[in-house]
């Protein structure tokens, strides 16, 4: 039986986690749920899966919930701390990380710390302090088991391989909704468009940078910290069917893919399961029905995102948590129809332009980094763009 803490329970993710440990109970136990502030779904969740302990971060939410459970059932943690404290004081033997942004990293960080492995679905942690995961997790003996599809999909093509032998690897990417849009039209995208994801359901900021493509590129320079690869043995390949998940090619040319239908119950399940595969009735492949698999390279100029990601990443240090925070603000600035789709990259680059380098040696320079580049496009934004 694994023990399980599911971060973010309350998210798309963290819905789907939950369905799968309840298809699985004879292996996993939900013992430990966090999100914000929603209610209702914790509630639900409460008694699907009778966890030890569970926590709201936002204080009001958590008192209402304390008192709606009448001193019956968890122990509820309320606050940014009380998550803190519940992740040690619970215990267990896997974290899946799936709170959204940069407010996920220091959970991740007090997981790792305490040597428990990670199931990471934050991108956004690894994004803003890879380095600094990656060491913190071999010197704790735990380990980051990669969620995103695509990574999972690389994680899967690796097992059993040695390191050295890896040549490149290749993310796919669903091109998101505006694959086949002009500039002219990009810059006319409404929230609602760019909320309609072709082929997966997700939170409102990843469906957002999945039709920037930042997506993609947080997703290279996740990538480059949890496979340890160069930023230009990373390549990008738009394939909008989104049913070959990635691919890893060795130093003898041969190439491997993970594939499936678009359903993160199966990363999910695998990051869960891992080292062990668990059997499922989930519908099976049907490569007939599918019958056109194609593949395109992506085009930077319609979609800067992915080159300014790359741009940060090969900058290193404190640059991807720049353009991290700048996202993130700009992706909300959007979401509250405050600016346009393409103000998106816009701020970002703005941010990175004005950026001087520092190293990311803790949690703290993280934090600095992340309330200036916020300032940042603040600032831009209240200035007229
Ligand atoms: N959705 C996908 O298919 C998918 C695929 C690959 C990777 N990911 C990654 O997985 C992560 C989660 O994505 P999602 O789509 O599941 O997002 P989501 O639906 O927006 O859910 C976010 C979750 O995080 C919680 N949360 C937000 N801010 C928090 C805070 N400050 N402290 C504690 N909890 C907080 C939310 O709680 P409330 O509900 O109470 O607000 C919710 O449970 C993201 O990093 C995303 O990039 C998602």
């Amino acid at each position: 039986m694994k023990n399980v803490i599911i971060l973010g329970s309350t998210g798309s993710i963290g819905r789907q986690a939950v369905e799968v440990i309840e298809q699985n109970r004879d292996r996993f136990r939900a013992v430990g749920l966090a999100a914000r502030r929603d209610l209702e779904v914790m509630s639900t969740q409460i008694k699907a899966l009778a966890p030890a302990a569970v926590c709201l971060v936002d204080e009001e939410a958590a008192e209402m919930l304390k008192q709606r459970l009448g001193g019956r059932g968890p122990q509820v943690y309320a606050g940014h701390d009380g998550l803190l404290e519940m992740i040690t004081s619970v215990g267990a033997d896997l974290v899946l990380a799936a709170i959204v942004g940069m407010a996920g990293l220091e959970p991740v960080m007090r997981a790792l710390d305490a040597g428990m492995d990670v199931a990471l679905a934050n991108k956004e942690s690894m994004v803003v302090a890879g380095e600094l995961l990656t060491s913190l997790a071999r010197a704790r003996g735990a380990r980051i088991i990669p969620v995103d599809s695509e990574h999972s999909a690389v994680f899967q093509c690796l097992q059993g391989s040695d390191p050295d032998e890896v040549e490149r690897i290749i993310l796919t990417a669903s091109g998101g909704p505006f694959r086949d849009f002009s500039l002219e039209e990009l810059a006319e995208v409404t929230v609602d468009d760019a909320l309609r994801h072709p082929n997966w359901r997700m939170g409102a900021k990843i469906t957002v940078d999945s039709a920037t493509m930042m997506n993609k590129g947080l997703e290279i320079i996740e990538a480059r910290w949890l496979f340890n690869v160069d930023y230009d043995r990373i390549d990008v390949v738009v394939h909008p069917q989104s049913i070959v998940h990635s691919l890893v090619q060795f130093r003898d040319g041969s190439v491997l893919a993970q594939l499936g239908y678009p359903d993160m119950k199966l990363p999910i399940l695998y990051a869960l399961g891992f080292p062990e595969r668990i059997r499922t009735e989930w519908p099976r492949l049907d490569l007939t029905t599918v019958s056109k698999l194609e593949f395109e390279a992506p085009d930077v100029t319609r979609f800067p995102c992915l080159a300014l990601a790359r741009r940060a990443g090969k900058l290193g240090a404190s640059a991807p948590a720049a353009l991290n925070a700048a996202n993130e603000v700009a992706v909300d600035y959007f979401l509250r129809r405050q600016v346009r789709f393409m103000d998106i990259p816009r701020l970002v680059e703005a941010v990175l332009d004005r950026h001087d380098l520092v190293p990311i040696r803790n949690l703290e320079d993280a934090r600095r980094v992340d309330s200036w580049a916020r300032r940042q496009v603040r600032a831009v934004v209240g200035g007229g763009l």
